[in-house]
């Protein structure tokens, strides 16, 4: 595991983006040719909502506007969404990858996968999705956030560490988190969600989570310093082969001092895979 202590939310997401963007250029670099472009060969990134990736998109346009970055060759798969949501509702997570990335940056809207909240057999499209991804040839780089509660997507504490794609009631602390989005849109908060499992996560060949807050710090120390638990399905990523965690200083409140200080001492090492 690798863990990147930036000063502050922006300087998390200025890190993120440089990685992604790294990634997706040596995959380019690495694998292009002719052949491989004509069999739709993709580099496959998994993405989340929320608050904490924001600075990281805003990035990712921006390097896509100067030219440093295109998405011409990137597929991507969202984590989750709300189940009964209408697609075009302000706090659905279509709109919000639409408004915040996709609808700035050249990727073919084709590439995009997101899970459908509204399909007639919920199960049956978690099943494709899965299928989906599988078909692509699995997720590159799934990059994602967690909850206070060590969530991450929607695996909520209990769920199963080997989870795949699937329809999960969310936990009260969740829907209260997310009761001030539906305030005044005339749509009760969603009490249920389509989620990719940990497992699906796991599969991914590198996972990159990004921390922000002192309300996150439990949930890091947790994830990071304690054993792997299921009351913290964060922790999973404890035995996975490529995690990589961006925090900000205020997330690291609760870790020892000594392992802030042994990854501080790495930091010039780490620099080196954004450059
Ligand atoms: P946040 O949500 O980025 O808005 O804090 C993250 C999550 O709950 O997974």
């Amino acid at each position: 595991m690798r863990l990147i202590i930036k000063e502050d939310s922006a300087a998390v997401g200025l890190w993120a983006a440089k990685y992604v963007r790294n990634r997706i250029n040596s995959f380019l670099e690495d694998n292009w040719d002719e052949a491989r472009s004509a069999a739709g060969k993709t580099f496959n990134l998994g993405l989340p909502t929320g608050s904490t990736p924001l600075h990281m998109y805003k990035n990712l346009v921006q390097f896509c506007k100067e030219g440093s970055l295109s998405f011409k060759h990137v597929r991507t798969f969202n984590m989750d969404e709300y189940v009964g949501l209408p697609m075009n509702h302000a706090e659905s997570y279509h709109t919000f990858m639409f408004e915040n990335l996709f609808k700035h940056i050249d990727i073919d809207p084709n590439n995009v996968n997101i899970l459908d909240g509204n399909a007639d057999d919920l199960e049956l499209e978690c099943e494709q999705y899965e299928k989906r991804i599988r078909d692509a040839g699995g997720i590159d780089l799934f990059v994602g956030g967690i909850g206070a509660d060590g969530h991450i997507a929607f695996n909520e504490p209990g769920s199963s560490l080997v989870s795949r794609t699937r329809v999960k009631s969310l936990a009260t602390e969740t829907i209260e988190a997310n009761r001030r989005f539906f305030q005044e849109s005339g749509v009760d908060v969603p009490k249920r969600a389509l989620t990719v499992g940990v497992g699906t996560v796991m599969d991914a060949s590198e996972v990159m989570i990004l921390i922000t807050g002192h309300h996150k710090a439990l949930a890091l120390h947790k994830a990071i310093e304690q054993g792997v638990n299921h009351m913290w399905t964060v922790s999973a990523l404890q035995q996975h082969p490529g995690a990589l965690f961006i925090c900000d200083e205020s997330s690291t409140d609760e870790l020892r001092v000594g392992t802030a200080k042994y990854f501080k001492g790495l930091m010039e090492e780490h620099d080196k895979l954004i450059e």
